[in-house]
């Protein structure tokens, strides 16, 4: 999604912009831009904007690393198109009339098209297809040289979702910004103030950073920052320090993001579970619930998008089975308008990696305005749904770069079973021993994952033979088929292959028709109770003609009998399998895709953090 870095300081701000651009290349763009303030020569402020279409690089060499674009302030922006083609026109930062405003913008002006009608009748031309330029425009309307009175009157005509950053050219050296509904952070350093949507853009300049509250106004100048809400009053805002490095925003020698990510999977599941358990005990006390509270709990409702929706099928099977608590799913973009029916007691549980997944977002406020309680289980410290959360159960993944998910997914799935363990034992179901003998284990996953790992070898042979298939389907049964669903997710979009994941029961049902001669067929067997089950599907699609790779765990080598191939992971409690059967999973997608030659970290029309709906 759309990325923007701001700057004013005392050196050229646009080498710093488009070197904070670069840090969210991640996130997936099509156009990049940037726009400094300067004086001319004839002691005139100007405000310049240079775009460009396709990658930064075409931007760096139009303005030789940023050297051709004189001025100590300005704003930067990467693109991602929604409203009007990827296109220099289109792309960000757009000006207002008369070039007196410059604005950059991340999210979607709902309404745009209404204002624009309104100010093309009141004489402003709009060069762009984009809903940007609607507010730069509104901006513009109302600015009489008090920029804060000029954004506060622009928000109260906007509908949608905003991070913005802009420059107006009376004021040089000033940055503004303002945000609703979307990322926006500020950072302060010796050599200036920033902006920018994420961390990583500004990390190699500061750590002292503000996540800017929702619907506040800041005004950056080089020495200062000050916050203004919506009614024009200054308020006071705390910054707290990243401890995170840039090297953990970097690939540090892997070929892709997504493979350094795989391979931290064990130091961020260790990160999220060891803080929990104390004496062998999970301790829940973040959660801000008493075990009466816990244990009062009637129903769970789950939401959230993308692999974290199948974080909460795992959850369903583990929940249920380990605390006895009824869990409802839904996909957030569902729950959001589906006015569910929800008892009273009913824990709402939001997962999301970002914590600014637009529809997860809105499930979560539509859920509080019923008045629900709210918990959050998010990587993102500070994002909105960690905000507006009741409580927040932070999963410590450290910033997760490549756009397919693998850590944050591990780690979410070892917060689900710490919030499964401590509810069960909170309502009685589960005793001291269960407790502690299912604490050990989960403190076991990490190593068990780094096994895995050591063997990646076998997988990687087998994916090249696979990286030209046009259908692989997944199938599985209980905690498998969400495990399924996963590795299904993973492989199509990363590998452009059709994939699709059904419950194995459900073959017969339609889907069988589709396994031709030499289609590969991935059945993952890690529930005893269900494996036999599992081994006759996978005989019925292996004798119509299907190639068969068994995932399951060591020790049921039967699995051998049926599949082509197998690929074992180490034995585990099952209500934990799914933690280690994604990893094979995660190997295969990367290897396929990487057999296929495609730049696994850039998947085509995706990205990091959907903020839109
Ligand atoms: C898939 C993937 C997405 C996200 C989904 C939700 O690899 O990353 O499906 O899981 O967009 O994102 P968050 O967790 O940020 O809410």
């Amino acid at each position: 999604m759309c990325g923007i870095v701001g700057f004013t300081g005392r050196q050229q701000a646009a080498p710093v912009l488009l070197d904070g651009l670069e840090k969210l290349e991640y996130r997936g763009y099509d156009s990049a831009g940037v726009a400094v303030s300067d004086i001319d020569k004839n002691g005139e402020p100007v405000v310049e904007i240079v775009k460009a279409k396709g990658r930064l690089k075409v931007l760096r060499e139009m303005t030789d690393d940023g050297r051709s674009v004189p001025g100590t302030c300005g704003i930067g922006h990467t693109r991602w198109a929604t409203h009007g083609e990827p296109s220099v026109v289109n792309s960000h930062p757009h000006y207002a009339k008369d070039k007196r405003i410059a604005v950059v913008h991340n999210g979607i002006i709902e309404n745009y098209q209404q204002i624009r009608e309104r100010l093309t009748k009141e004489g402003y031309s709009f060069l762009s297809a984009t809903d940007t330029e609607t507010v730069a425009h509104l901006l513009d309307k109302y600015y009489t040289g008090n920029p804060i009175e000029a954004i506060s009157r622009m928000m109260f005509h906007v509908r949608g979702s905003y991070a913005l950053g802009i420059l107006f050219r009376d004021r040089p050296g000033e940055i503004y910004a303002v945000r609703k509904d979307s990322p926006l952070i500020v950072g302060r350093s010796d050599q200036g103030n920033f902006i920018a949507s994420d961390v990583p853009a500004i990390l190699k300049y500061t750590r002292d950073v503000c996540f800017i509250p929702n619907l506040e106004i800041v005004k950056l100048t080089d020495q200062e920052i000050h916050f203004y809400n919506v009614d024009q009053e200054e308020v006071e805002e705390t910054f707290s320090e990243i401890n995170w490095d840039t090297e953990a925003a970097e690939k540090g020698g892997f070929a892709h993001f997504m493979l350094k990510e795989i391979y931290e999977q064990p130091k961020a599941v260790r990160d999220t579970v060891s803080p929990r358990i104390k004496d062998g005990c999970v301790d829940l006390e973040e959660l801000g619930m008493t075990g009466e509270e816990l244990a009062k709990i009637s129903r769970i409702q789950m939401v959230a998008c993308g692999s974290a929706y199948h974080v909460c099928m795992t959850a369903k099977y583990m929940v249920e089975q380990t605390a006895r608590v009824p869990v409802d799913v839904d996909l957030a973009s569902e729950f959001r308008y589906r006015n569910a029916v929800m008892e009273k007691d009913t824990l709402v549980i939001v997962v999301s990696q970002s914590g600014e997944t637009a529809d997860s977002l809105a499930a979560l406020r539509e859920a509080k305005k019923r008045g629900f309680r709210v918990l959050g289980i998010v990587n993102v410290v500070g994002s909105s749904i960690a905000r507006e959360a009741d409580s927040v159960f932070y999963t410590w993944a450290g910033p997760e770069i490549s756009v397919a998910t693998t850590k944050a997914y591990s780690t979410q799935l070892a917060a689900v079973y710490l919030l499964a363990i401590g509810l069960g034992r909170a309502r009685g179901v589960i005793g001291e021993e269960a407790e502690k003998e299912m604490t050990a284990e989960l403190m076991r996953l990490p190593e068990k994952i780094e096994r895995i790992l050591e063997e990646k070898e076998r997988i990687q042979w087998f994916a090249n033979k696979f990286s030209h298939s046009k259908d692989i389907f997944f199938i599985g049964r209980g905690l498998d088929y969400a495990s399924s669903l996963e590795g299904s997710l993973k492989l199509k979009e990363i590998s452009y292959i059709h994939s699709e994941a059904y419950a194995a029961g459900e073959l017969k049902h339609g889907t069988i028709s589709l396994i031709e001669d030499g289609i590969l067929v991935v059945g993952v067997a890690t529930q005893k109770e269900l494996f036999e089950k599992l081994i006759s599907n996978m005989v019925e699609v292996k004798s119509r003609g299907a190639y068969v790779l068994g995932v399951t765990s060591y020790g049921n080598y039967s699995m051998e009998d049926v599949a082509n191939y197998t690929i074992y992971v180490p034995k585990t409690l099952e209500c934990f399998a799914a933690s280690l059967v994604v990893v094979p999973l995660q190997l295969l997608a990367y290897y396929v895709a990487l057999g296929k030659g495609l730049d696994v970290d850039k998947p085509r029309n995706l990205a990091k953090s959907v903020t839109v709906e």
